[in-house]
């Protein structure tokens, strides 16, 4: 027997009102903020990511889902939803329109994790990006945004975590003043933190093993090197979110998983799971059009991922609405009975009325175990005698009453 592949779900009917619930209040929010809706392809050039991500991350190194294609073209499963979106933006000369250009997207995302609750290999996300605006007027937006999409689905016991990380101009010293932090505490370090302290010593900040933590929690604050356009954005920022009423928590580790980020970064953690389990992340990325070819555009966005949502509805016990359940279920006896099953049925769906018909040869009661098991509020039963007579018996399933009425009142009935 196959299984779905390790760190997948299959997303089942009885699960999917969570899904449509986060979907629908996530377009409410975008067409309130101004947004449209984007959709890109599930695999792009490999280089787009290794070159937008960043070759020093887990998310390139380890995670991507990478292959030749018969062609020999070398192509990867998106590992997040950024970078295709300013590819298009390029693509479809979304320079020439009015700026910022305000997009957002549904994406399945792809990481070779170590799969565990909340952490797949194949995840949902929900994410939106502004393109081709420098103002920290637009982070708090985007910032507000975020929250406000949260508070809207009924989620509380959230913490949004905010942090600067500069921008080419003054992160080189930092990154500097960072080495000289952490060289004399080398042999502390695990094996990916002392190479990470080469290559990319920002990633040294959210390494997960204790003792590097330890280190990280002492070491110098990116925040206290910015330059002074970047340290006039931070200080903007804040004022704004302050006047928008948002509480953030100022956390110097919050580096982010992705290279591309520029000035400001933040996440959006649930008190309970702590970093590893943010609900969603995002941040401002000035240097990556650029960086894809493009002329210097500043930008910003954020995203979550849908399975964390659900799981915090579900543990916070917010319901949600389920409207799957037809108003009307047909049983039917005998051959001729189905045939006005099947019409009767045709009829009411065109008025718009949701119907589930038996098909088979099972018993009356069989039939009604049936339409109470999908929920159908209303049974019709059409057997011989009503055939004869042009009606059909409509059924109560809560009470179990019974009247015989003409197929045609059942528009009218099944609408009440
Ligand atoms: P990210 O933080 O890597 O950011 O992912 C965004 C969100 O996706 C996370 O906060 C989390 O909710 C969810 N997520 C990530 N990995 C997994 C996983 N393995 N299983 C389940 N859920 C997961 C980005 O991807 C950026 N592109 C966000 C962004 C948009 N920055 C600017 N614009």
């Amino acid at each position: 027997m196959f299984k779905a592949p390790r760190g997948t779900a299959d997303i089942l009917p009885e699960e999917q009102a969570y899904w449509r619930y986060i979907e629908e209040k996530a377009m409410s929010i975008c067409r309130q903020c101004g947004y449209g809706m984007i959709s890109t392809p599930a695999f792009e050039d490999a280089g787009l990511f290794t070159r937008s991500v960043g070759e020093g991350t887990d998310i390139v190194n380890k995670e991507m889902y990478i292959f030749k294609d018969r062609s020999d073209n070398e192509l990867a499963l998106r590992p997040e939803g950024t970078a295709s979106v300013c590819r298009s933006y390029l693509e479809h000369g979304m320079d020439n329109l009015p700026q910022p250009v305000k997009l957002y997207y549904f994406a399945d995302i792809f990481r070779y994790e170590r799969p565990q609750a909340g952490r797949y290999r194949q995840h949902h996300q929900f994410g939106c990006e502004a393109i081709g605006e420098a103002s920290p007027v637009l982070d708090a937006e985007v910032i507000h945004m975020a929250i406000t999409f949260f508070k809207s689905l009924g989620l509380a016991n959230f913490s949004l975590q905010l942090n600067s990380i500069g921008c080419k101009k003054c992160r080189p010293a930092y990154l500097e003043r960072l080495r000289e932090y952490y060289t004399p505490l080398k042999d502390q370090l695990c094996g990916d933190c002392r190479n990470r302290l080469e290559k990319n010593p920002l990633r040294l900040l959210d390494c997960k093993k204790p003792t590097c933590q330890v280190a990280a929690d002492e070491s110098p604050k990116s925040s206290e090197y910015l330059c002074e356009e970047c340290g006039l954005h931070w200080e903007s920022l804040k004022r704004y979110l302050t006047a928008l009423g948002i509480e953030y928590i100022l956390n110097h580790r919050l580096v982010r998983g992705l290279d591309y980020y520029t000035k400001t970064v933040f996440e959006i953690q649930p008190f309970e799971g702590g970093s590893q389990s943010a609900l969603g992340g995002g941040g401002r990325y000035d240097d990556l059009i650029d960086m894809l070819g493009g002329k210097p555009t500043p930008a910003i966005g954020f995203a979550t991922g849908l399975e964390r949502i659900v799981l915090n509805l579900k543990s916070q016990s917010i319901e949600v609405p389920h409207n799957n359940k037809p108003a009307l279920f047909i049983a039917c006896m005998g051959e001729e009975a189905k045939t006005a099953a099947l019409k009767i049925a045709a009829d009411l769906r065109e008025a718009g009325i949701s119907v589930v018909v038996s098909a088979g040869e099972r018993s009356l009661k069989a039939q009604l175990r049936h339409a109470n098991a999908v929920g159908a509020a209303s049974a019709v039963i059409i057997g011989d005698d009503e055939v004869k007579s042009g009606t059909v018996m409509l059924r109560n399933m809560e009470t179990g009453e019974q009247q015989e009425v003409q197929p045609d009142e059942l528009k009218k009935l099944s609408a009440i």
